[in-house]
């Protein structure tokens, strides 16, 4: 009897330049992933401090490694080690039984219900930052929208309001942010030592929350993982605590505060779509608070936010670990490769969207909908490991541009740079310099 053995496919193309160094770092370059999509398809390979790496871009590949290929990658082994020591044992680096299990516990504080309740301090807290800024006049939003965001993540998700403290926690998680792609020497000057020292610093006021969530618990995420026990009883431990509430706060104010300031720099850069934008809130005629049934009746405000999503996703890519070795469109990816697939490749990609470089939010529209090729828009991510914060993220951005749009104006000062910088979160250099005014209410 012969045995037939498939002859092995090849990897995949590229290069994976010198031996141990590998290739300049150019995997956040879109100009450089754009070439190599079109001249290789959705899959290449390289190699990066010492790293293989198969890329992974387009729907396509999108759809593969965030939903029918899911079970070849693990979070853990994709992220950088500087990356997991900063974040710790979070739903970010946990797989398998173990992340569906925390997942399931952190869900109803994003569950509709919750969101219902949320919408009210979201308000409040919107409505004193655009006062504030009324009152400052000209500031870069970046920053704000910083600690507008911090805020609110972390009253509503934590239950402590963070108030003369929220500049001072906001920049901590600069610092830590900032040691993600750095070398991770230890000495309190270098930027891993001081992200440690910001991580440390975050986490004695997590600890204080905690405390205060375990003497009063309600319903918000810290009250669920405080008084989560496993079949035996065992509550998590507060290492673990301290870790999802670290990732939380991370995960739900960086890139929500991203996609605010792009979605400010696109309107003043597309006065049409600003104006059709306002006139969307005029008609809705709204008097005193926001409703939910306000939100949901905002077509063109959805259909801009998608537009901000898609041009300008505050997440620049995920990284995945290679667990079993598969193939691909004809490839091979072994296993220990790192996977990664960027998230604007798709978003620019003309073959789903007609002129990508232009923002036109009618796109999205009912009559053209763009985006209806599955994973061509994933500012989110997808797959069962969505965004978790989709909603709130949402809701608070939903919230503060109805706001905006209805009682105020600005302009970008000129003479700033606004070339876009791709990390931590996306945002342009000079963080966004703006002067900003109430609108008179006829205007
Ligand atoms: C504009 C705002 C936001 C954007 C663009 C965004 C983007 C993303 C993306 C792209 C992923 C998947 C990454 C991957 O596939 O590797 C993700 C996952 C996640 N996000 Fe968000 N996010 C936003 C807001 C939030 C908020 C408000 C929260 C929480 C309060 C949050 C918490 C998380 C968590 C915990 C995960 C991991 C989920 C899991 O592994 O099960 N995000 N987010």
């Amino acid at each position: 009897m012969s045995s037939i053995t498939k002859p092995a496919r090849p990897l995949p193309p590229g290069s994976l330049g010198l031996p141990f160094i590998g290739e300049p770092p150019r995997l956040l370059d879109l100009e450089f992933l754009m070439q190599q999509y079109h001249k290789y398809g959705p899959v290449f390979k390289t190699r990066v401090l010492g790293r293989n790496i198969a890329v992974f871009m387009g729907p396509e590949a999108n759809r593969f490694v965030l939903q029918t290929g899911a079970h070849y990658f693990s979070w853990r082994d994709g992220w950088p080690p500087t990356f997991k020591e900063l974040l710790g044992e979070s739903l970010f680096v946990q797989d398998g039984a173990e992340h569906k299990q925390k997942r399931r516990l952190i869900m109803p504080a994003f569950h509709r219900q919750a969101l219902h309740h949320y919408l009210g301090t979201m308000e409040d807290i919107a409505l004193r930052y655009l006062d504030r800024w009324a009152q400052q006049g000209s500031f870069a939003w970046l920053h704000e929208n910083k600690q507008f965001t911090f805020e609110i993540a972390s009253t509503l998700l934590t239950g402590s309001a963070p108030g003369a403290d929220t500049e001072r926690l906001s920049q901590q998680f600069v610092t830590l942010t900032g040691g993600f792609i750095s070398v991770p020497l230890r000495w309190p000057w270098t930027p891993y030592g001081k992200a440690l020292r910001a991580r440390a610093a975050l986490l004695r006021y997590i600890d204080g929350a905690i405390e205060h969530r375990r003497a009063h618990p309600t319903d918000d995420a810290l009250s669920l993982l405080v008084q989560t026990r496993d079949e035996e009883g065992h509550a998590l431990t507060n290492q673990e605590l301290q870790a999802q509430t670290l990732l939380l706060l991370f995960a739900g104010h960086e890139t929500s505060a991203s996609m605010l300031t792009s979605m400010a720099l696109a309107l003043w850069q597309n006065p049409a779509a600003w104006a059709k934008a306002r006139a969307e809130q005029a008609a809705l005629n709204i008097q005193g608070r926001l409703t939910m049934e306000h939100l949901k009746d905002m077509p063109y405000l959805e259909q801009v936010l998608k537009e901000v999503e898609r041009l300008y996703p505050p997440v620049p890519a995920g990284f995945r670990g290679v667990i079993e070795t598969f193939e691909f469109n004809g490839y091979t990816i072994p296993q220990g490769w790192t996977a990664l697939y960027p998230i604007n490749v798709a978003h620019r990609d003309p073959a789903v969207y007609s002129n990508p470089e232009q923002f036109d939010p009618e796109r999205f529209s009912p009559q053209r909908s763009e985006s209806s090729v599955p994973f061509s828009l994933v500012g989110f991510g997808g797959g069962a490991r969505v965004c978790i914060g989709y909603a709130f993220a949402q809701l608070e951005m939903k919230v503060l541009a109805s706001h905006l749009l209805r009682h105020y104006t600005w302009e970008i000062v000129p003479g700033q740079n606004l070339n876009m910088i791709y990390f931590p979160t996306l945002f342009p250099r000079d963080g966004l310099k703006v002067r900003f005014a109430r609108r008179p209410p006829d205007q």
